[in-house]
């Protein structure tokens, strides 16, 4: 009896132990809708995750119902502690963000899910969409290894249609950027489409990417 019990407990350990090696430091910047939502999924998922804010003390309801796996901290503290920072600010936020950011990113991967309106985020915005998100985007955090995707998809679907089958394109270029926004689009109950960069802005809202899309639907529209 004794003997079971010690190797149930053993099992049980290992596979704690596995769990833990697998799941990733997710720090969210950016904890409203958006943030609030992915982070949430990703937590259940398995992973750890830092919502972070100006004000973190108002986060307190937001990590209590994301689960014993979430916390809240400052966005300095945020850039630090993860190994993926998501990034879900209205784009306006950017040069400041850059400065404060500035050394800090270390060649992390950083998911974007943050999107230029001129109506909305004024010269910041107008002159993103005139660059090219992803550029502009690279031009702020020039250290970071870039991912962008849920672009798209309202924050509500992003919940309600979490393992559903849905695709996102999910626009990145180097291999570390690729590999991990391809997980946690996976992990937060979707199907990654992996694209370039260069074509960031068709997955901008209202883009002839946009939408809550079956990979099929995804891949018609992309004349696959
Ligand atoms: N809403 C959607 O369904 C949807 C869908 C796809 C993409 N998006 C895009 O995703 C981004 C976030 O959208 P959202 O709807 O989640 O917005 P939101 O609910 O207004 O949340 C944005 C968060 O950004 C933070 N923030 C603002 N300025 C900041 C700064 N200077 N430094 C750090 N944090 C700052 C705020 O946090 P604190 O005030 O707590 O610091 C706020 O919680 C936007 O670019 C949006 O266009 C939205």
């Amino acid at each position: 009896m004794f003997r079971r019990l010690l190797l149930i407990f053993t099992v049980l350990t290992l596979c704690l132990g596995q769990a833990m090696a697998d799941s990733l430091k997710i720090s969210v910047i950016g904890a409203g809708k958006v943030g609030g939502t992915l982070g949430t999924l990703w937590a259940k998922a398995g992973h750890e995750v830092m919502f972070s804010s100006r004000h973190p003390e108002t986060l307190t309801e937001l990590v209590k119902a994301a689960g014993p796996t979430a916390r809240a901290g400052s966005v300095s503290d945020a850039a630090q502690w993860g190994e993926v920072i998501v990034l879900s600010v209205p784009y306006g936020a950017m040069p400041v963000l850059s400065e404060q950011l500035k050394g800090k990113l270390d060649g992390k991967v950083v998911f974007s899910t943050s999107n230029p309106f001129s109506s909305r985020d004024g010269e910041v915005g107008r002159k993103a969409l005139e660059l090219g998100v992803a550029l502009a985007d690279q031009q702020y955090l020039p250290e970071a290894h870039l991912v962008r995707a849920f672009n798209a998809i309202g924050y509500a679907a992003m919940k309600e249609q979490s393992g559903s089958g849905k695709a996102i394109p999910t626009f990145a270029d180097d291999d570390q950027a690729r590999e991990l926004g391809a997980r946690l689009v996976r992990d937060a109950g979707f199907i990654p489409v992996l694209l370039p960069l260069v074509r960031a802005d068709e997955g901008l809202p209202g883009g002839p990417l946009s939408g809550v899309l079956s990979e099929a639907e995804l891949k018609y529209r992309l004349g696959e």
